[in-house]
Parts: C-alpha cells; structure tokens; sequence
C-alpha cells in the first residue's frame, strides 16, 4: 500500500471537464506499483479519465461527491479474448459433452452455418445482447472476432459488425477448414482476398494453431501475413493437446497466446522469456471437460498471465469475467490479487496496451481512462470468498456510471 498523498493530471480547478470525486472507498486496486491497493481512498475522475487518486484524507474538491460507503474499486475487467459474432446455439452440443462426449474443434462449423445464415441486423443485436451483459458484469474493455463466416463476404461483415460494438477486433479467418476447400488453399484465400477484406476493420490477426484446425506451417503463413499487413499478433494454441502454438507465438513475437491448456517445460520457458502473454480461459476449460491451464506453473516460471472469458457459444457460453477470476482463486491456486491483475491488467497487456501511456485501461492512476467497477463488498477477496454472488455494484465506463445503482439499466 502506498504512503503518498496522490497525484493529479492538470489542475482541477480549471479543468474545462466537470470533476467527480469519489469518495468512501474502502479498497481501491490500481495496478500500478506507485499506488498499489490503497485503503480508505478517493478518485477524482473527469471527463473520461482519472485525475486524481489517493488517501480521501489528501482529497481535492470537485465539482460532484459520490460517496461509495466502503466499496471496493477496482479497474473495469479488460476481457481480451471473445468470439461474439455469432448467430445459433450449442446447447444439445454441451449437453452431450456434459454426458461424456469430447469438445473438438468440428464443432465450430455448428456455429458457421449458423451465422453464414443470419442477417446483419440479427448478428448485430446478438452481439449487443452480450456486450451489455458483459457491461453490466463490469467489462469495460472487450476484444472480439471474426472465426465464424469463414467466406471473404461473411468474414467481412462480420469484421464490420464488431467493430461497430467492441473496442478491439480480431480476424480470426483461420479458425477451422470450410467444407470444400483443402486447409492450404484455404489459407491461400486468409492470406489474400479475405485478410484484404476485413483489414480496414481489425486491427488483429489470429489462427487456431491446433490438430484438427490448422499445422505450425500454415499457422506461420497467417501469421506473417497479417504482420506485413500492419496487424497485431494473436494466437490461440495448446487448447486440446501439447502443440506448436506457444513455440510460434514466442518466435513470432505475438502480443498472446490464448487457451495454454497444455504446457511443456519448454513452452512455459519460452513464454517466460517472452513478452507474449499467456491469456488462460478457465470457463472454456471447465466447460469443455479438460484440466485447468497452468497459472501457477506459469507465474512462478516469471510469465505474464491475463484471464479472459472466451465468450463463445461452443466451448465456453459465459460473459462471465467474474467467474474466471473465482475459477483461478479456488483451482488454480491464483490470490485473489494475482486473478484480479490478471482480469484487468493482464487483459489489457494481451491487448498490447501499454499500462503507463495516457488512456490505459486495465490500471487506475490519473491519466488512466476511467473504467471503474464497483463491488457490492469491501474488498476484492470477496470475487472468491461469495462465489456466485453478483457482487456488481456499479460499473463506469470512459468517466460515466453506465450500469449498476447509478447506471441505466437498474
Ligand atoms: O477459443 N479454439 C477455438 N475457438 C473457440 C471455440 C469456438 C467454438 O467452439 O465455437 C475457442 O474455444
């Protein structure tokens, strides 16, 4: 916990943004090393961002008071890995696996005729539908992506309809094979005319570097051509069985490596010598009956973390951010700290945002955006002490109360 009396971004007296202090808080989480978790604290946010934090005894005036009574704040759940262009649903397909019958990769083609089938206007409102709920969970920051058109035409407004919606997309044209096609020529057409397509609208680019989806060759093609395209680099690898993802997403210097299921000493290695993230999704492995990703292996080994939902509606139906960071605490022998960094913090560095530059999300000290989300408890242990317990208090989101008691939807 830090000693300091707080630090200020501009003066607020003469800031041309109204200022809100906020005061009452009982355990304010920052993710910075200058602030730590500070106890009794307070917040001046104005316009979208933080201005001030620090003791409430060292607060500044402002322009509005909103007293929290003791709550915990902590950053917005920055959730960095979803699949939520999607038409359809996968319940028979749980049930089955519920009963015994293993996830694989096929399953995701369910879900492509789904969405080849459905209208703008219906993938749109779906992906509404589940950005709010994830809203009104306390995710303020959400990367999304293609993965389920599969055609230049359907990956292209699918690309456009997230980017209408979250804050980052991702092209995930190399999701599985079409019918049809060999994965070569298929990765000819993500390489060329569909990567051409989507690329005004993602700033991303992913392959499901796994058996049954796509080999560390044509992996490394999708990879590299997405760079030379100016995109950011993203894997999802190591899902369903040891593999090539970890070892490409290293030497390709990607910003994540999404899944890590399945870990060799070297991967883990690897990822620690790297500054590519391992983003663990504990909801998908429960769902899909595999064991959990090693998070305590990888962060004793010195490697980042970030937890994320994998919101989809084949291998983990949840927009659940609250959930992961429970799952990580209880049986993935995470702290609670460590499974909150990894939530907020965590997700943004997947997302390649640098924790100190102005706007960053996933942090809490003046200059950072202000994502706050409040908990309807003192302090950040109970996301684990209350599982299951909707612990939302109040979420804003860019300076504003946009769910919760003081938001739009109680
Ligand atoms: O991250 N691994 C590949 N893609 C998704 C699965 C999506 C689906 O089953 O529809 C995932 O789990």
């Amino acid at each position: 916990m830090s000693s300091n009396t707080g630090a200020t971004v501009g003066a607020l007296d003469t800031a041309a943004e109204i200022a809100t202090l906020i005061i009452g808080i009982g355990e304010l989480t920052t993710n910075t090393d200058e602030y730590g978790v500070l106890h009794d604290a307070a917040l001046v946010v104005s316009g979208d961002r933080v201005q001030w934090v620090g003791p409430a005894a060292a607060a500044p005036d402002a322009d509005h008071r909103v007293d929290v009574e003791g709550r915990a704040v902590l950053p917005g759940w920055v959730d960095s890995h979803t699949h939520l262009v999607f038409a359809g649903d996968r319940t028979a397909e749980f049930e089955a696996r519920m009963a015994g019958r293993a996830y694989s990769a096929g399953g995701i083609r369910t879900t492509v005729d789904a969405t080849r089938a459905a209208a703008d206007e219906v993938l749109a409102a779906n992906l509404r539908r589940l950005r709010s709920e994830a809203l009104r969970q306390g995710t303020t920051y959400l990367e999304t992506k293609t993965g389920y058109g599969l055609t230049v035409e359907d990956e292209r407004r699918c690309a456009a309809i997230a980017a209408e919606v979250a804050d980052e997309v991702t092209f995930l044209g190399a999701h599985v094979v079409p019918a049809g096609m060999s994965a070569d020529e298929y990765v000819d057409l993500v390489c060329g005319d569909m990567l051409e397509a989507v690329a005004d609208h993602v700033g991303w680019i992913d392959v499901f570097c796994e058996e049954g989806a796509f080999d560390a060759a044509q992996s490394a093609r999708v990879l590299a051509a997405g760079r030379a395209r100016g995109l950011g680099l993203r894997v999802h690898g190591n899902q369903l069985g040891t593999g090539e993802g970890v070892r490409l997403a290293v030497e390709y210097g990607a910003a994540s490596v999404d899944h890590c299921t399945y870990l060799t000493d070297d991967d883990v290695e690897a990822l620690a010598a790297s500054h590519t993230v391992a983003t663990l999704l504990p909801a998908c492995d429960l769902s899909t009956r595999q064991p959990l990703a090693p998070a305590r292996r990888l962060l004793d080994a010195g490697a980042r973390i970030a937890l994320a939902s994998n919101a989809n509606p084949g291998s983990s139906y949840t927009t659940s951010m609250a959930y992961c960071v429970t799952t990580a605490v209880l049986q993935m022998n995470l702290s609670v700290a460590e499974a909150v960094r990894a939530a907020t913090l965590g997700g943004a560095r997947a997302l390649g945002i640098d924790p100190d530059a102005d706007g960053a999300v996933g942090v809490l000290r003046p200059g950072a955006r202000a994502d706050l989300h409040i908990l309807d408890a003192p302090s950040v242990t109970h996301l684990a002490y209350r599982p299951g317990v909707p612990l939302t208090w109040s979420v804003w989101r860019r300076g504003e109360p946009v769910a919760g008691t003081s938001g739009s939807w109680r």
